[in-house]
């Protein structure tokens, strides 16, 4: 049987992981500024999550929510305090998707209505209510289409109102990224996120803030609307959440009720995602890892501003955006393949980086000397063209 074939791929095997690093199967170091797509919060193979991950297992692996599970009780509790959200109810799924599509869903069973707001270059999953709201029409199915859904100019506060002015009784939701991820690494303006907040206090609609990609430490705070001070109806979350070990949740105020049934899945909340996620959770408090994602963010986006052929660099923490020119365009290639660096990319032409949050300053510079070497490469070699 072959494989479905639907990802272009690296010709790379990775075999091995340990912190910033990976190798392949013929023992060559790489360094990870691409953290397996946001996903390696804590680094790769940290110790504190494979010991709690093999203690679990030792003991019981998965039994279903038909029972209690104390220790997703723990993670409720250690999820509230890091988070400073303790009044919130937290449920458990098992990916970014499956968060946004229960938070969706959710906000309308609480309000009884049906249209949701979602933003330009937005991408929240692709199973069917999440990929509706997905700015992206190839990956859009014709079942997927709904008239519910209006896209909006993202941070265009005008736009906002004005569509509140006119459909706010009819809105059930409004789903929103503190930074966009897939759309380019494009920072929700502060007072476009108040702006959100106070529309949806004035006509009762959900505030969903995606935090699947920036949130959980990724911008040097909890959840990256947190910057803006503003708290959200609803926080989804997924992809650092485990460091790899699928689990995804979503964090929900208090004025939204549970009923029974009203939500479910048979994976969701299971003793070894539990045990994972509280793992992240302690070694992100342990090793102060947003306080690091701040600090290393800092040094490496200071750095790279100071490179004349990158534009407009951007982003909070370890969740950074660059735009690379045409003579460029190899770059995030030669990164890969002449100096061993995963990085990230966006259409049409950003490169992005979503490294662990806990990559030393030291693992920064070895990717700060290789990019300055390899523009050095790039550009000169160009200049003849350029000049004609
Ligand atoms: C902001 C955001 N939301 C949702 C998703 C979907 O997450 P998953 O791939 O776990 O379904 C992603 C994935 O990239 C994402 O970046």
């Amino acid at each position: 049987m072959n494989l479905f074939d639907v990802y272009p791929i690296n010709n790379i095997n990775i075999v091995k992981g340990q912190g910033s690093y990976v190798w392949d199967d013929k023992n060559v170091k790489y360094l990870d500024m691409y953290g397996g797509h946001a996903v390696l919060s804590i680094g790769h193979g940290n110790p504190h999550w494979v010991k709690r991950i093999e203690d679990q297992l030792n003991k019981i692996a998965f039994y279903s929510n038909s029972v209690k599970i104390p220790i997703q009780q723990q993670l409720a509790e250690k999820l509230g305090k890091i988070s400073g959200k303790e009044e919130y109810q937290l449920f458990l799924c098992n990916s970014g998707a499956e968060a946004n599509e229960n938070a969706l869903k959710l906000a309308s069973f609480h309000n009884g209505r049906k249209k949701i707001v979602a933003f330009t270059k937005s991408f929240h999953g692709r199973t069917s209510l999440a990929v509706a709201t997905t700015d992206n029409p190839n990956i859009v199915a014709p079942v997927n289409e709904t008239d519910n859904v209006v896209f909006l100019q993202f941070n265009d506060e005008d736009a906002l109102q004005e569509y509140f002015n006119n459909h706010g009784k009819e809105i059930s939701s409004v789903i929103v990224e503190g930074i966009q991820g897939v759309g380019g690494i494009n920072i929700a303006n502060e007072s476009f996120l108040k702006k959100i907040r106070s529309l949806c206090d004035e006509y009762q609609a959900v505030f969903i803030a995606d935090e699947v990609q920036c949130g959980y430490g990724r911008s040097g705070k909890f959840f990256c609307i947190d910057h803006a001070e503003v708290n959200a109806d609803i926080y989804t979350m997924a992809k650092g959440m485990g460091n790899g070990f699928a689990v995804g949740g979503l964090i929900i105020a208090p004025h939204v009720k549970p009923k029974h049934f009203l939500l479910g899945t048979t994976f969701g909340g299971n003793h070894l995602a539990c045990a994972a996620a509280l793992a992240v959770l302690e070694v992100i408090e342990s090793g102060k890892l947003m306080e690091n994602a701040k600090t290393v963010g800092n040094h490496i986006m200071n750095e790279l501003e100071n490179i004349p052929e990158l534009k407009n660099v951007r982003g909070k923490g370890l969740m950074i955006g660059f735009d690379v020119p045409e003579e460029l365009k190899d770059l995030k290639k030669n990164l890969l393949w002449t100096h061993h660096i995963f990085t990230g990319d966006a259409k049409p032409n950003v490169i992005r980086l979503l490294p662990s949050l806990a990559l030393t300053k030291e693992d920064a510079n070895v990717f700060l000397k290789s990019i300055k070497e390899e523009i050095k490469i790039l550009v000169p070699s160009l200049k003849p063209a350029n000049q004609e």
